[in-house]
């Protein structure tokens, strides 16, 4: 692939002396939807969370194309990967329960530094995507319900203004129609410039709406390919797609 936006390559990582990933490869192109499946304790999230810079002990490389320049994301902590334009939402609903929807709007945007304006202006577009939030804005998180607190964690991503977001599980303890409306927004999202990786264990609708996708298990690659390609695969099929959306 030229010139990927991301680029993992042969990551290796432990929790203490216990290895979880044993050599994975990734690479993502500006505009894509990717999509990461695989079985459970897989190491999927463990993939995210290495790329937002909250694993220690790691090794091989994670590439990302920030401005023209690529940074070794293993050198940087969370904090300056979110400033190369990186956003990330954790598996599980990740927002402030007592703090506002509009709060927790804010504290998406708190390491911006450039326009109020600007900051203003995807606030909006939060808005715009999720009218639901703008009806609730007053409200404190903990109040919302399952689909509306993963809408508001994916709106609070969303005022990073960013390049590349990392999605960790987002229709899970959802309702099908919920799901549905969800990837939805994911699917817009990725249309108005943002890059999407995607971790889910509703395999059947994530290969849907990606463009391409790897299986992993075990901590390392199994299958890769155009996401197309692996729902006829029928190792993904017996594994992957048994079950109902
Ligand atoms: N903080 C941690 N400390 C120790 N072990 C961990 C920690 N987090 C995860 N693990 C272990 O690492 C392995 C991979 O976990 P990970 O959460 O990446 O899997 P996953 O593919 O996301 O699974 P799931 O589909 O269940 O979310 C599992 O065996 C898990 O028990
Ligand atoms: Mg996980």
């Amino acid at each position: 692939m030229n010139n990927p936006l991301l680029e993992i390559k042969n990551l290796e990582s432990w929790y203490g002396k216990v290895k979880i990933l044993n050599g994975v490869d990734i690479h993502i192109a500006e505009g894509e939807i990717v999509s990461l499946i695989g079985p459970n304790g897989a190491g999927k999230s463990t993939v995210l969370k290495n790329i937002f810079g909250l694993i220690e002990k790691r090794h091989g490389e994670i590439l990302f194309n920030g401005d023209g320049k690529h940074i070794n994301l293993l050198n940087k902590t969370s904090q300056q990967i979110v400033k190369t334009g990186i956003s990330y939402v954790p598996q599980g609903r990740s927002v402030f329960p007592s703090l506002t929807v509009q709060e927790n709007l804010d504290m998406g945007a708190y390491i911006r530094e450039d326009k109020k304006s600007e900051i203003m202006h995807d606030l909006n577009y939060a808005y715009e995507k999720f009218p639901i939030l703008r009806q609730r804005k007053n409200q404190k998180a903990g109040l919302l319900s399952g689909g509306e607190q993963q809408m508001l964690a994916i709106a609070r991503a969303l005022m990073l203004h960013p390049k590349l977001m990392l999605l960790d599980e987002p229709s899970l303890g959802l309702s099908p129609k919920t799901k549905f409306a969800i990837f939805e927004k994911i699917k817009e999202i990725n249309k108005s410039g943002v890059t999407i990786l995607i971790v889910e264990q509703n395999a059947r609708m994530s290969l849907e709406m990606s463009d391409r996708a790897y299986v992993l298990e075990l901590g390392k690659n199994k299958l890769e390919g155009n996401a197309k390609d692996l729902t006829k695969d029928e190792r993904v099929q017996h594994l992957y797609l048994g079950g109902a959306v």
